[in-house]
């Protein structure tokens, strides 16, 4: 059966990007087609400035909105990175493999150490090794396929790199894994400034529709959407990149492509309208859900021993593996 892993990392509340470009995936695909993984990975979030308090209220509300969303533990396994040592195990080894020139190549990398630098604050070394961390978190469980956004493409894309490598030098120890985006929405962008991505960690309140907002704010930030200069309602990402992204948010909540609601509309203030409206139905049952898992801690937590307790036994012979095949003397 084909093996999938994907993860949010909590530094931030999840938000429409998060679920339009992987939840939604992983709901309605992934956890019924594949033997499926989905984890909070909280030691990611370390990997710039944090508040502990912050990162374990982050954490706790991530993995109850995916089960919110639909992850059903009957089907697929959820739980906490950090729950399972196994990640940090085997991200040591594979930063035996990774070149620091590489990591310093990583798109991600480049920009949030850039954006720190401005506020001159210092870089922590785990935001350069992030994406070793992440090769880990999938090369731990055999990985086939990550479904995730276009914005963790290339971090996938190291991932099969530091596979193949390992695997000619050592021995196969991996499979080599490879990223699945979906057809509409792998990247939504800021409603405020419709050329950078919808990041939940940017915290640009007004431009970020965040899964927990109530329906009358959800409702504000979109008819508030930045527009482009012309006037007809056209799908065109280069010339129209506000417009293109409240075609795309409706046409990913209606199941239908933004090309062919290219020219239905006569006014930005009727797509918006439409757009705010699909968006608030589609969050309606994930929210309503959320509250009463909230009122249920036991159970989330419940589901998280558990799924911890199945994600160990699925990454410890593989990592335990790989310790061999690098050369490590296996402990008696
Ligand atoms: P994170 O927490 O930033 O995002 C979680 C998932 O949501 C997708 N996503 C988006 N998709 C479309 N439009 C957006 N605006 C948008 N914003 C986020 C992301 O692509 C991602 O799929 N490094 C990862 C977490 C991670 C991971 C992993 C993922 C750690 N280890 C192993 C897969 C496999 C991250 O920061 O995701």
């Amino acid at each position: 059966m084909t093996r999938v892993f994907s993860g949010v990392k909590p530094t931030g509340h999840l938000t429409l990007g998060n679920y339009l470009g992987a939840m939604r995936q992983w709901v309605a695909v992934d956890q019924h087609r594949a033997d499926a993984l989905f984890c909070v990975v909280d030691l990611h979030a370390l990997t710039v400035e944090h508040d502990p308090a912050r990162v374990r209220r982050l954490s706790r509300q991530a993995a109850t909105l995916l089960l919110a969303a639909g992850l059903d533990p009957e089907l697929c396994t959820v739980f906490v990175q950090s729950h399972v040592d196994e990640h940090a195990r085997l991200s040591y080894l594979l930063e035996c493999v990774a070149t620091d020139g590489e990591m310093r190549r990583m798109i991600q990398y480049k920009e949030k150490a850039a954006r720190e630098r401005v506020r001159g604050g210092s870089v922590r070394l785990s935001l350069l090794t992030y994406p070793v961390l992440m090769a880990a978190d999938i090369l731990a469980y055999g990985t086939d396929e990550v479904p995730v956004g276009d914005d963790q493409a290339q971090h996938v894309e190291l991932s099969r790199d530091l596979a193949v490598r390992f695997n000619q030098r050592y021995g196969h120890a991996f499979v080599v894994p490879r990223a699945t985006l979906p057809r509409v929405a792998a990247r939504v962008m800021n409603l405020q400034d419709p050329t950078s991505k919808m990041g939940k960690s940017d915290d640009v309140g007004p431009g970020v529709v965040y899964l927990l907002d109530e329906p009358d704010v959800v409702r504000k930030k979109v008819m508030r959407a930045v527009t482009d200069s012309g006037r007809e309602v056209v799908y065109d990402r280069e010339a129209r990149p506000g417009v293109a992204n409240l075609l795309e948010i409706l046409a990913a909540c209606t199941g239908g492509s933004p090309a062919d609601l290219s020219g239905v509309y006569e006014s930005y203030g009727a797509l918006k309208a439409d757009t705010a409206e699909a968006v608030v139905e589609l969050l309606r049952p994930v929210q309503e859900r959320h509250k009463e898992l909230c009122a249920d801690p036991g159970y989330v937590e419940g589901v998280l021993r558990d799924g911890a307790e199945r994600a160990r036994a699925m990454a410890r012979p593989i990592v335990d593996a790989a310790y061999r095949a690098i050369g490590l003397l296996p402990a008696v």
